[in-house]
């Protein structure tokens, strides 16, 4: 790794600028962790793929993160970072990230305001590439800063959700500039929103309680790439696993992956650990609440918070609420019963915890880190829309991981490129 060069240039909202040290030294810790990215970081540095380009960056500010932005800033990018959430921030990361000239905007637990304040922070820099993990970045630009627009020449965007509002936008006919959809890449959401969540959901919630998961019912809202991954881990630490869907493909396949499958009326009565991945609204609402067991503990780990009805329970108490632990606020029901609500709703992987682990976020941000060296280079043939992450990039940055863990494949023989090529071989 190349010795790094701090600078005495600390712009950036940050909590307190003495966490810098602990940051240096759990970015250092996430690198080692983060072979394809090193890899890319050491491409960038010799080839420059970003030279003059400004990026304004809005992600979960943690110490794979981090890693990203060294590697941007590597490839010749100018960069500003705020958090993409309000809870997920690390206040050392952040305050590291100062020290090597990459402002930093973000403060664990900021209120609305400030959160969004931060937002304008990043666009104040103006970028020419936007960043993001939910979407918040375009959005902000395209409805205030319209000015902005001519000089941009594109984004990427890492998560489901920010890729949901892109297509919106794209829809509607107001995406305003070519993004590309790094959540879309294979090597991102089979790895990332499956094992990356799967692991960092379960840590999420035993840092913020300490419950024992063997032998409780956990009940999974919604069966998608990130669902499967909670399902699974939860299953592995001996949980009863109930999954609730809308989608009937995916409801089988829950079925045939071995779990209850029930509509969530049914699943509120016996869950003892609730935990929404569904990237919609209001999943968990009044009616459930009202059927879950005393000692019920709800938590998300989508993007928004308000896949849970939050005023609903709030309601359902007369807001009589304590907490008896960080990130757990416990609410007690008119009927005596007490319900938990973990990390105010918010993504609890990276509110209790430290999000997913830096191995593969390795893939993620490889795909980040690729695909805006593509945008730079391309940026003039694509239209204001929504692309997939090129295939050459999916399939170098699974090639390369492969070869960080020692892992050899097999290839093609000539014929069999040429037999799968054909059609005129039958039976
Ligand atoms: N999203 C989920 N986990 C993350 C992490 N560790 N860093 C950045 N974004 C994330």
């Amino acid at each position: 790794m190349p010795v790094l060069e701090r600078t005495d240039a600390l712009r950036g909202d940050v909590k307190d600028r003495s966490l810098a040290e602990m940051g240096h030294s759990r970015i250092a810790w996430a690198a080692a962790y983060m072979p394809v990215l090193g890899q890319i970081r050491e491409r960038f540095a010799r080839e420059k793929p970003l030279a003059g380009v400004r990026i304004g960056a809005c992600l979960h500010v943690t110490t794979e993160t981090a890693n990203l932005m060294l590697a941007l800033q590597a490839g010749g990018a100018e960069i500003a970072l705020c958090a993409s959430n309000p809870l997920s921030t690390q206040d050392d990361v952040a305050a590291a990230l100062c020290e090597y000239d990459i402002p930093t905007y973000a403060i664990k637990a900021e209120d609305e305001k400030t959160y969004y304040r931060h937002i304008e922070s990043v666009i104040a820099t103006k970028p020419h590439m936007s960043m993001d993990d939910g979407c918040d970045l375009v959005t902000t630009i395209y409805t205030k800063h319209n000015h902005l627009l001519a000089d941009m020449i594109g984004g990427c965007e890492e998560t489901t959700t920010g890729v949901i509002r892109l297509k919106a936008m794209q829809k509607d006919g107001v995406l305003p500039y070519p993004v590309v959809a790094v959540n879309n890449a294979l090597t991102k959401h089979m790895f990332d929103n499956r094992y990356g969540t799967g692991q960092s959901t379960l840590d999420g919630i035993i840092r913020a309680t300490n419950v024992l998961l063997a032998g409780h019912t956990v009940v999974v809202v919604g069966y998608g790439w990130c669902g499967r991954g909670v399902a699974s881990r939860a299953a592995g630490m001996g949980a009863h696993v109930v999954v609730t869907e809308v989608d009937p493909r995916k409801a089988i396949e829950a079925v045939m992956d071995g779990y209850r499958v029930m509509p969530m009326n049914d699943a509120a009565k016996i869950g003892d650990i609730f935990v929404t991945v569904t990237g919609n609204y209001h999943v968990v609402r009044e009616e459930h609440f009202r059927l879950m067991k005393d000692g019920a503990l709800v938590c998300n780990s989508g993007h928004f918070n308000d896949e849970l009805d939050l005023d609903a329970i709030e309601r359902l108490s007369d807001g009589r609420k304590t907490a008896p632990r960080a990130f757990v606020e416990q609410y007690e029901m008119h009927d005596g019963r007490k319900i938990c609500i973990l990390a105010q709703g918010r993504l609890i992987n990276l509110a209790a915890g430290e999000g997913h682990p830096a191995a593969v976020m390795d893939m993620s941000f490889a795909n980040q880190g690729m695909s805006a060296a593509y945008l730079a280079k391309n940026h003039r043939n694509l239209e204001k829309k929504v692309y997939d992450v090129p295939i050459e990039i999916d399939e170098e940055v699974a090639q390369l991981k492969l070869a960080s863990m020692g892992v050899d494949i097999d290839i093609l023989s000539a014929e069999q490129v040429k037999y799968m090529a054909s059609w005129s071989e039958g039976t």
